[in-house]
């Protein structure tokens, strides 16, 4: 057997490929070209193997060919969607992270009736709060399969749900009974050219947290147990109103962390000048009771309103990788908050070494410790921003 296949005989090239780029496809729709009955059925069955709730069939599909019905799908769809041309003319040409995203989801606006066919993807149930798993949540899972099915066959289409926010219109124009939820209304086109990227997306080891919220490990451990080996590490985020651009003014400042953690006492820059890449600072850290001591830091990465990273000790050899990063979110920041504990060079590594037996049980009470402190650092950062 090859390489790429699976131990249950998948040929995983292929099924990588469908998995990572099937995009949301908005320019390169071909609105020219017709899609058959054929294909859309095809593609719904296939979508229809989904999970559902208590195994219920309770998922409908609508396939919208009338031109008169698309344009008056496309006219509520633009409604909602003028959002995005308004941020097409603030953003064009100006490099920012959002602008072609902005301005493909533009596009579509314009053009979302000119899909030779929508398929919407609809529910029987109303999503109140149950919190029943069988209905609403069902359709989603089958939608994607659907972006999946439609994909392997050369055709694609926009993940688009704006028109929930015209639902009663909607409802009515496509003569859909109370009771039922639609979901999703997909503009389905052959795709120009078969070429599609993966997406940057955070890795795994960013954002999948072991046995606690937070607890990350830099790779992957042989056995599942917390190891120093591994890049033992804690994150905590808080999303603030305030704009990246205030919240840097703060994270930026090495003794924000000092007003609000009970680990760290203080911290004083021991180079002069510009701030960034191998300047120098020192740390004086307190467990009450316990020891004092102080940590020599040398920033690692530093970037206006984004990272600041340190490393403590010996950048080669860091007893611990502290890092803020910070993004734009829903009109204010989240702000990011992580830690690696290093292999030496700190006091938890040789303590986890030298009993392997409690390595896991070491690490998990030293990291709880740091959690609550950078819990009380990134609560502390928003009560300043926000206040
Ligand atoms: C829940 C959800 C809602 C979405 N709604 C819309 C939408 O209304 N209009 C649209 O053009 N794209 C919509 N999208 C597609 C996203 O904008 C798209 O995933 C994003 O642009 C990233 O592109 P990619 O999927 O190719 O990485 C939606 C995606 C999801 C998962």
């Amino acid at each position: 057997m090859n390489d790429s296949f699976s131990e249950s005989g998948f040929d995983l090239d292929q099924v990588d490929r469908l998995l990572t780029t099937t995009r949301a496809v908005r320019k390169r729709l071909d609105l020219k070209r017709d899609v058959s009955d054929d294909l859309i059925f095809e593609c719904i069955d296939l979508a229809e193997q989904a999970p559902t709730g208590g195994n219920d069939a309770s998922r409908r599909w609508m396939v919208i060919r009338d031109q008169d019905t698309k344009d008056e799908l496309g006219r509520l769809y633009a409604e909602v969607g003028t959002l995005f041309i308004n941020a097409r003319g603030r953003l064009d040409g100006t490099g920012h992270p959002k602008e072609r995203v902005v301005s493909s989801s533009a596009y579509l606006v314009e053009n979302f009736s000119k899909a030779p066919v929508l398929v919407m993807c609809a529910i029987w149930g109303i999503h109140d709060n149950s919190g029943q798993p069988g209905l609403f949540d069902s359709a989603i899972p089958s939608a994607w399969s659907f972006n999946l099915a439609l994909r392997s066959r050369g055709l694609g289409t926009a993940y688009a749900t704006m028109l929930n926010n015209k639902a009663a219109e909607v409802t009515k124009l496509l003569g859909i009974p109370p009771g039922v939820t639609t979901l999703v209304c997909f503009p389905v086109a052959y795709t120009i050219g078969h070429e599609f990227s993966a997406a940057p997306r955070r890795p795994a080891s960013e954002i999948t947290y072991f046995d606690q919220w937070g607890f990350t490990r830099k790779q992957p451990s042989p056995d599942g147990s917390a190891r120093v080996v591994d890049g033992p590490g804690v994150v905590v985020e808080i999303d603030t109103d305030a704009r990246p651009k205030a919240v840097w003014e703060v994270i930026s400042d090495i003794n924000t962390p000092a007003r609000f953690s009970d680990e760290l006492v203080q911290a004083e820059w021991t180079t002069s000048g510009d701030r960034g890449v191998g300047s120098t600072f020192r740390g004086t850290n307190s467990i009450p009771d316990v020891h004092d001591w102080d940590t020599n830091c040398i920033v690692t990465a530093w970037k206006d309103r984004e990272t600041f990273e340190w490393r403590t000790t010996d950048p080669e050899n860091p007893g611990a990788i502290w890092r803020f990063d910070l993004v734009e979110q829903g009109g204010g920041s989240r702000l990011r908050f992580s830690m690696t504990i290093g292999t030496e060079n700190n006091s938890t590594a040789p303590r986890a070494l030298q009993d392997p037996a409690r390595q896991s049980e070491i690490l998990h009470e030293r990291r709880l410790i740091h959690k609550a402190n950078m819990q009380r650092v990134v609560e502390g950062v928003k009560g300043l921003v926000d206040e």
